[in-house]
């Protein structure tokens, strides 16, 4: 596809100066939901909707769902029925449900909740704003419809999405959707369909534009991001040489990266790319058992997870690492656990995401019995988290006296006077004083917890 038909021109349908109607999305989850949320809100916009300021002055309210964890399949329809309530005050209002709960459960939704309009899989969303245009026109046909066939949709629409203003210090791009693995645990692959890769031509049209738009820091997202591979057989490999070489965008990254995906080739890429690709990679090992990871079929063990930490740090003695980890899986024996934790031990990750196993729909896993006890599945998790936490303030401390380099996101969550901003490594840093969004800083730290770096402005180093 050619640029410019890459970026069509903004087509608003208005009636003078109104818009259509105006929407509210609310979103669950995940990086890769916001980044949905953010396409369906451009793709409505186009369509002439403005964002309402709250959901109960909303013509269109979009329940945007999340389902890797959480029980919810429950979850939905305590939600759904408070949007019930705004919906029986404002005549017309139209409620879809999104993401990976529509994907999962599709028409079903309508029995237990007959007064939602419109049900629409995770490839499906282009479809959203025609369906609402039939619906908002009267056509009762299109009522109740269910639409959860995995097309490619949403990867077809990209320059739709809108961003934050002011223009953010970074911005997320979808590669590739979908997983092939088959996860004994995981539900992806049913809710979000094998895996499908965008046109590498299409990735860095869009990267270069972000990058006009001042977009400082870009990150590739997919399920599998490694496993991108176009149809002219680009890899992620030659996408981070390729993105490395454009002007105007300084730090790249991309998550999430499957073990047994993380090539060497792709290694090699990542170090040639430096110091635009970041120094930091987030590798699921999800167990430190080999047993466990056999069971949960991940296609590696634990030491074939330490050959590629131990082949990425040879490469980059300076990089960060995060994982994911399981606690509680249906087979997991406390000498397995004890290996995970000498996982953590071993490899000292910057980052640990970590979870209690929780039986989803449709897995294999699901239909094994799940014998460990909930309070040991949360004693577990409780053990790990505070191992970890140790471990963070250790690699943090080392951190004091030191400067780093910091690209500014915002005000910090905590007081409206600091600023919060990340290191290449993707490390946290607080700080007072004046810059911007988007600004990089040098910023020399002056103290540590396991979870940011606080520090004090040096000066301006761009
Ligand atoms: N139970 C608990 N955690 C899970 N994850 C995925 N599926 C499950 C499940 N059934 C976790 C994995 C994955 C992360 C996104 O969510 O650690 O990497």
């Amino acid at each position: 596809m050619s640029e410019a038909a890459w970026d069509p021109p903004v087509r608003r349908v208005r009636v003078g100066d109104r818009p259509v109607g105006r929407y509210h999305i609310e979103t669950w989850g995940c990086q890769m939901n916001l980044l949905d949320s953010d396409k369906i809100a451009g793709a409505l916009e186009r369509r002439g909707y403005e964002r309402a300021r709250e959901a109960g002055e909303a013509d269109v309210v979009v329940l945007n769902t999340c389902s890797i964890r959480e029980k919810a399949e429950e979850k939905v329809f305590s939600e759904l029925g408070r949007l019930r309530a705004l919906k029986d005050r404002r005549e017309g209002m139209v409620l879809a449900v999104c993401g990976c709960v529509a994907q999962q459960e599709g028409a079903r939704i309508f029995e237990r909740a007959p007064y939602v309009d419109l049900v629409v899989g995770t490839r499906a969303t282009a479809a959203l704003p025609i369906l609402l245009d039939r619906i908002r026109s009267g056509d009762r046909s299109a009522r109740r419809t269910a639409d959860t066939e995995l097309r490619n949709d949403s990867l077809l629409f990209p320059h739709d999405q809108i961003r934050r203003e002011p223009a953010a210090a970074k911005a997320y791009v979808t590669v590739i959707e979908g997983c092939n693995h088959r996860c004994t645990f995981c539900i992806v692959p049913t809710t979000r369909g094998r895996e499908a890769s965008r046109d590498m031509d299409d990735v860095l049209a869009e990267v270069r534009q972000l990058a006009d738009r001042g977009v400082a820091e870009v990150e590739f997202l997919g399920q599998t991001v490694n496993a991108y591979r176009d149809r002219r057989g680009r890899t992620l490999a030659d996408l981070l040489a390729a993105a490395s070489r454009l002007g105007g965008v300084r730090r790249i990254r991309f998550t999430t990266s499957h073990p047994a995906q993380m090539t060497e080739r792709l290694m090699d890429a990542m170090a040639a790319s430096r110091p635009k690709v970041c120094p930091y990679l987030h590798l699921p090992a999800q167990s430190g058992s080999s047993a466990v990871l056999r069971a949960m079929r991940r296609g590696y063990d634990r030491d074939g997870y330490l050959r590629k930490v131990e082949a990425l740090r040879d490469r980059m003695p300076e990089l960060a690492l995060g994982t994911d980890i399981i606690v509680g899986f249906p087979t997991e024996t406390d000498a397995d656990f004890q290996d995970t934790l000498r996982l953590l031990e071993e490899v000292e990750f910057d980052t640990v995401y970590s979870f209690v196993y929780s039986r989803r729909p449709g897995t294999p896993a699901a239909r094994w019995p799940d014998p460990v006890p909930p309070p040991e599945k949360r004693r577990r998790l409780e053990a790990l988290q505070s191992l970890q936490k140790a471990i963070q303030e250790r690699r943090h401390a080392a951190y004091v006296g030191r400067e780093v380099e910091v690209l500014v996101e915002g005000p910090s969550k905590r007081t409206s006077s600091e600023w919060t901003g990340r290191t290449p490594e993707a490390r946290v840093v607080n700080f007072a004083g004046s810059t911007a969004p988007g600004r990089f800083e040098t910023v020399l730290v002056t103290a540590a917890t396991a979870y940011s770096l606080r520090g004090e402005l040096v000066r301006r180093s761009a």
